[in-house]
């Protein structure tokens, strides 16, 4: 399950609004046993890896053992049931880490796996394999996507110049470490104020890598986005979507939507902003599993008042600002990081960096 899991992570960024799951197919019938096939979910997020794992062991399949990370699919979609297909290969054994939450699954690929006589096991590595499908349960159970917070900091904890002015806060080693962390995911966001301070481009800049680059999203409840943003310029090659209210300029959205960006309009929030639970809900609904929150201590903030937080990254420079400048984490944040978060690992340093990942202690509750 160790392998399967590692294989499932591989295609973190690509398989969206599927899961990534990952699964060996195991001969068990000799004194040591044989892996005949190893599979991840393929790009776009089909074949399943179960189908992938079959096929490549072909007839060797019947009287294996199949370890998979997630419960084989009971429901026909574009493909026949992964669990049909199982049995109809003759697999004998069927170890799952966590039945799939999906309602069109929900336990019913173990259940006709048991009805055909397939022995199953189920809860192996549960702890793991749950924080590796946590996009698509999130996705499936409360219509979010998982929302990792990354937030670059000096020494001092400020996030940047108080007049937004830039400000190199890391070295080479972390940002390769953040574009990494984009590849992985399905979209990165940011709130307007990032993009007016930076003109970012958000994309996968690992060399090998650069086609990883996923949506960038910018949460704009005025369209102030600028006409030679470098966002909208490159919206043509990778997607850019900017979520806005629903009584944004019609000229500013038709400018952006000529360019090519994606305008998603929803209602305001009671400050006049775009609601951060209707535009994670609405990034769910079009099928985002795994989003990189790289906006500004704004949006940060905000995230972390609706708790909708998942995962929080903090990257600390060596350096301070030594004058007062816009704090990272704000008294939200901090509070929650304090009070609702563990870490996931020792710190690591990167270079001169030093990189703290942490995690919710419990899931977040089902009403956020
Ligand atoms: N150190 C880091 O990791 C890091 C990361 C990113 C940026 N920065 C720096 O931070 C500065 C920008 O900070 P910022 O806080 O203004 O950036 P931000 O959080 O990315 O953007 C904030 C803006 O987003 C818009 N927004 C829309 N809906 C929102 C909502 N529900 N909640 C909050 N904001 C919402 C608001 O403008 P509207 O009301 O007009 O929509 C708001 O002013 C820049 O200097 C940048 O370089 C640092």
């Amino acid at each position: 399950m160790r392998q399967a899991l590692s294989l499932g992570a591989r295609h973190f960024g690509l398989t969206a609004p599927n899961p990534s799951v990952g699964t060996i197919l195991v001969d068990e019938s000799g004194t040591s046993p044989i892996i005949l096939a190893r599979a991840v979910t393929a790009p776009g997020g089909r074949p399943h890896a179960e189908t992938l794992a079959l096929e490549a062991a072909g007839a060797r399949a019947r009287g294996a053992s199949l370890f998979v990370t997630l419960e084989p699919c009971a429901h026909h979609g574009r493909t026949p049931p992964c669990a049909e297909a199982l049995i109809a290969a003759g697999v004998a054994r069927v170890v799952c880490g966590i039945e799939d939450p999906d309602p069109r699954v929900g336990g019913k690929g173990l259940v006709k796996l048991r009805q055909a006589g397939v022995e199953v096991v189920s809860g192996v590595l549960e702890a793991q394999c749950r924080t590796l499908h946590g996009g698509h349960i999130l996705r499936v159970t409360q219509g979010r996507p998982h929302v990792t917070l990354k937030l670059a900091m000096t020494a001092d904890g400020f996030a940047a110049c108080a007049d937004k002015a830039p400000l190199r806060i890391t070295g080479a080693i972390a940002d390769a470490q953040t574009h990494l962390m984009r590849a992985r995911s399905d979209a990165i966001m940011v709130g307007i104020g990032t993009v007016l301070a930076d003109d970012p481009l958000l994309t996968c800049r690992l060399p090998g890598l650069e086609s990883r680059s996923p949506v960038r999203v910018v949460f704009d409840s005025r369209l102030r986005i600028p006409q030679s943003a470098a966002l909208g310029a490159s919206a043509g090659v990778t997607p850019t979507w900017v979520i806005t209210r629903e009584d944004a300029p019609h000229d500013a959205r038709a400018r952006l939507e000529a360019a090519g960006v994606t305008v998603i309009r929803l209602g305001a929030n009671e400050f006049g902003r775009v609601d951060v639970g209707h535009a994670l809900r609405a990034l769910g609904a079009r099928g985002l599993t795994r989003v990189l929150c790289e906006g500004g201590p704004a949006l940060a903030e905000e995230l972390a008042k609706a708790d909708l937080i998942d995962e929080f990254v903090a990257i600390t420079g060596s350096r301070s600002l030594g004058r007062p400048g816009l704090v990272a984490l704000g008294p939200t944040l901090s509070d929650a990081i304090l009070r609702h978060f563990v870490p996931a690992s020792e710190t690591l340093d990167f270079g001169e960096d030093r990189f703290n990942r942490y995690v919710r202690a419990r899931p977040c509750s089902p009403a956020s």
